[in-house]
């Protein structure tokens, strides 16, 4: 294990022979995937050895018991304090998104490498001071990450290289839905979710963001152009003291955007469409061939490839389990498949061998901004009604 090549910081300090310590703010839905992630990645990757130093949570009580359930040697209830300690290299940003731009900041300031969930954050400035904050640590040698953690699914990382050698021939198409249903009940009461100071957007951040993040990764290409449609069906949910409070956020957000390669996507994402948990479904069609993915079956990617006879033309499915397919090798035998909670084990692989190699890691804060300014122009587009919105 190397320490990474900064001439300055508190990670370029930590000696060679001690574990990178790692914090992570935030112990619930995240703060558990991550968890999970942390504490067996050395088990299958040869990665930099990590301790779980401290979990940081707002309630004292919860913020220890989910440590000491989740393999953290602490927990902590100020994250200050903790991006300040010696013995912390690593910061995990699990928290909400309008916490990731102070806490990020502060911490690559304080010369921790930082892995921020997504979305970046909340807003398009917040997201280019934390974009300006990632900069300057590279040149200390320190490495920054956003979570967008579909990158990491097998099959996805797969259809990547499959699109990037040409199999598809040019990509002239690619449609991405994310639909959940988790709010469909207009009983289900007001969360940070569901209020624009907290969340930015509903269902356009929260998962329309990963849909654009797979279309610019899928393809290797960026959205120049873009319009949108978002709504809300729900306008008014219980509150906490069982007042209704109004729902300031989106419910569903629709997105038609053009790359600069001249690939046309369509996006669609929403938290009501009854029946479908986590929905993320993905076509792509090519002038030589086609891809098509679906979270619900993760370990298959089905491949039309259009060079062959006619009559023999049609979707197969690849079973993404071969040792040659990425991050298998470190898993099971073939056939033997992996799950959703792998994709976090993945992307803190990729990310501890960056900080290993000194390198930067994908997708990087600037990914992360590009995607923000996605979502920006959809807003833009669909508070304007028909314009289309040039990035
Ligand atoms: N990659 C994915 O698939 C995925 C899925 C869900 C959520 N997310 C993202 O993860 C982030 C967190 O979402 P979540 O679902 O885990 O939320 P959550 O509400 O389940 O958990 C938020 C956590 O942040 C903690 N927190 C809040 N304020 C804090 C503070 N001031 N100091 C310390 N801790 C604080 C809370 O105690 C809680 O533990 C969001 O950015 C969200 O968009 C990503």
């Amino acid at each position: 294990m190397s320490a990474p090549s900064s001439p300055e910081g508190a990670a370029s300090e930590r000696p060679a022979a001690r574990p990178l310590g790692v914090a992570a703010i935030g112990y619930a839905f995240m703060g558990k995937a991550h968890s999970q992630a942390w504490r067996n990645v050395g088990a299958y990757f040869d990665v930099p050895a990590v301790a779980q130093r401290v979990l940081v949570g707002r309630d004292a009580e919860a913020a220890a018991e989910a440590a000491a359930r989740y393999g953290w040697a602490e927990s902590a209830t100020d994250w200050r304090e903790v991006i300040a300690r010696d013995d912390v290299d690593i910061v995990d940003i699990c928290a909400p998104g309008w916490l990731h731009a102070e806490i990020a900041i502060a911490a690559l300031e304080a010369g921790k490498h930082v892995l921020v969930e997504k979305p970046l954050s909340n807003t398009l400035p917040e997201s280019e001071a934390m974009v300006a904050a990632a900069k300057s640590a590279r040149e200390r040698g320190i490495q920054s990450m956003v979570g967008f953690n579909y990158r990491r699914v097998p099959a996805l990382a797969y259809a990547r290289q499959l699109i990037a050698d040409g199999r598809l021939g040019s990509v002239r198409e690619v449609r991405a839905s994310y639909l959940q249903d988790w709010l469909a009940d207009p009983a289900s009461p007001m969360t940070w979710r569901l209020r624009k100071e907290t969340a930015g957007s509903g269902a356009l951040g929260d998962i329309a963001s990963h849909a654009i993040d797979q279309v610019q990764y899928l393809l290797s290409d960026t959205v120049s152009e873009a319009s949108g449609r978002l709504h809300t069906f729900v306008t008014r949910r219980p509150g906490r003291d069982g007042a209704e409070e109004e729902v300031t956020v989106d419910d569903a957000a629709w997105g038609t955007l053009v790359l600069s390669g001249g690939a046309i996507a369509s996006v669609e994402a929403s938290r009501v469409a009854l029946g479908r948990k986590n929905s993320l479904r993905i076509e792509v069609y090519g002038s030589e061939g086609s891809l098509a993915f679906d979270l619900e079956r993760l370990n298959e990617l089905d491949f039309l490839d259009a060079s062959g006879p006619a009559a023999e033309q049609g979707f197969r499915r690849i079973v993404v389990t071969e040792p040659e397919h990425p991050y298998i090798g470190a898993w099971w035998p073939q056939g033997h498949v992996i799950g959703w909670e792998h994709t976090f084990t993945h992307q803190i692989r990729d990310f501890l061998l960056a900080v290993r190699d000194g390198t930067a890691p994908s997708p990087s804060f600037e990914d992360g901004l590009q995607v923000q300014r996605v979502l920006a122009a959809i807003e833009e587009s669909a508070a304007a009604k028909s314009a289309s919105v040039q990035l």
